[in-house]
């Protein structure tokens, strides 16, 4: 009893696969937040040791091409998979990214834990990528 209970618990946490969190950016856009007060620095924080687009791929720790997260054009790129590895939802909640181990400079060898968004931030992540993609860019 106590066992299945367990293998319960295992595989309602541990597993799981990236699955879109289904968050809808509130009409009218209420604009709170921005590349600059939070996607910038979420990004800086959580993901350009290894995402980035000045590091190549040998030092990316893994990190697949394409998926360059220091600038917004790089987020908006994969925006999908941003809210798929890392946001949190109504219909998911995906810690996939970041990963166990992270380097302490950008494309260094993995010699840390990585630090890790709260809950709260990766509902944020995933509202401001929700709002973010439909909003007028330049480029
Ligand atoms: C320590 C290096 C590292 C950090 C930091 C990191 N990633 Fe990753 N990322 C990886 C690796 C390695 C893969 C490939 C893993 C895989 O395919 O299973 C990956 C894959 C991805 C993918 C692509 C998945 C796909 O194939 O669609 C996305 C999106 C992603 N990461 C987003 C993020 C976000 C967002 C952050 C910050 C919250 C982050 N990553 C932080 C190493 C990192």
């Amino acid at each position: 009893m106590r066992h299945a209970l367990i293998l319960t618990l295992l595989v309602a946490c541990g597993g799981g696969t990236p699955t879109p969190t289904g968050t809808v950016c509130p009409d009218p856009d209420p604009g709170t937040l921005t590349y600059d007060n939070f996607g910038k620095p979420f990004m800086e924080k959580y993901c350009t040791w290894c995402h980035a687009a000045d590091i190549p791929r040998s030092q990316r720790n893994g990190a697949p091409i394409y998926h360059d997260y220091d600038s917004l054009l790089g987020v908006l790129e994969t925006p999908d998979h941003i809210d798929e590895q890392a946001g949190s939802g109504p219909d998911a909640s995906n810690d996939f990214m970041p990963p166990g181990r992270c380097p302490s400079v950008a494309g260094g060898s993995l010699s840390k834990s990585c630090a890790q968004p709260t809950e709260e931030e990766r509902q944020q992540l995933a509202q401001w990528i929700a709002c973010e993609r439909n909003r007028p860019h330049t480029f």
